[in-house]
């Protein structure tokens, strides 16, 4: 199995997040642990480190490394989104902070299995739990090419995308398309020589935006954005590091929403968008990681760190 890597702006998300002894945090994106494991250390004594995690390699190999942790570990497998009835079913209602990490691990992209790498060859699978919801091959065997090509676009931002839907559907016809490889090789086909770039490999938005689409991602990010002040204590804060532009807007638009500000697109004449007060904006623009990390860990480069905290009510 390959390792996790480095968490990403593990010591900016620590100290955005300042978990203190007694308190109970939540890590909704397990992981390998590394975020986790620092969290965990700053919570003894009394405190309660809660680690979800849809993909349940992720909770296994968490909890040996969170096994001589000084605090009390509870680990979940579970999507985020649900995440009010995870912590009912441990009796918590309300946490001191809350971290998401989201995306794939890099340990889900090296191992060749999962299905979620063009650059191992392997059954194109793509879930992130995998124990339930339909593969990526079985996606492509049934969509349309006009809704491949609305995937394309609007999760990956692919400006080849109507070439590289065509081409999946003539192939396709020709044999099943079953593996990352297959895939890969379609794509960068499709895709003009010229407008390839040494970089970055040709499929990288094509697997990117059928990975988002395939488990729901920004969809689940919504409903969590939607019940997350519920779950803080006043005071408590929520750290959500992100790596895609679809991402970065539903947290920045929720953020601001709770924080008061109407969201509602300009020239609407009644607010519809559910303005609130819950929460105060900690970081007014995204925190990004420094030149060192980027050269250090390639995942960091994208990445995206904002962080609210709920507002102290007077009545409580
Ligand atoms: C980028 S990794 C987190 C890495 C972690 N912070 C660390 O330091 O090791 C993202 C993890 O979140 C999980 N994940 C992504 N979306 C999820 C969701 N909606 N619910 C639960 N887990 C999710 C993935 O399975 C993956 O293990």
């Amino acid at each position: 199995m390959p390792p996790y890597h480095e968490p990403v702006l593990a010591e900016r998300a620590i100290d955005f997040l300042h978990p203190s002894p007694g308190k109970i945090l939540v890590d909704g994106t397990l992981g390998g642990a590394g975020h986790a494991i620092r969290i965990a250390e700053h919570l003894a004594p009394g405190g309660t480190l809660v680690g979800i995690d849809q993909d349940p390699e992720a909770i296994e190999e968490s909890a040996k490394k969170l096994r001589n942790a000084l605090v009390d570990v509870r680990l979940l497998r579970g999507n985020f989104r649900d995440m009010r009835t995870l912590l009912k079913s441990i009796g918590v209602e309300r946490v001191g902070g809350i971290l998401l990490d989201l995306g794939v691990s890099s340990r889900m992209l090296d191992s060749a299995e999962r299905g979620f790498s063009f650059r191992l060859d392997a059954p194109l699978d793509m879930r992130m739990n995998p124990e339930t919801g339909e593969t990526a091959a079985a996606l492509l065997a049934r969509l349309s090419e006009s809704q491949i090509r609305e995937i394309l676009y609007a999760y990956g931002e692919e400006r080849w995308a109507s070439r590289i839907a065509r081409r999946i559907v003539e192939e396709r016809q020709k044999e099943p398309i079953l593996t990352t490889s297959q895939l890969a090789e379609i794509v960068r086909r499709a895709i003009p020589y010229k407008a390839q770039r040494k970089e970055i490999h040709p499929a990288t938005l094509t697997f990117q935006a059928l990975r988002v689409f395939l488990n729901d991602e920004i969809e689940a990010l919504r409903q969590f954005l939607d019940v997350c002040p519920d779950l803080l204590e006043p005071g408590g804060r929520i750290v959500i590091i992100s790596y895609h532009s679809l991402e970065d807007r539903a947290v920045k638009r929720s953020f601001l929403r709770d924080s008061g500000r109407c969201v509602c697109p300009p020239g609407t004449l009644i607010c519809a968008c559910g303005t609130r007060s819950l929460l105060r904006i900690v970081t007014k623009k995204p925190v990004t990681p420094n030149e060192q990390e980027i050269d250090r860990n390639l995942r960091a480069r994208s990445a995206k760190l904002r962080c609210a905290e709920k507002i102290t009510l007077s009545a409580e």
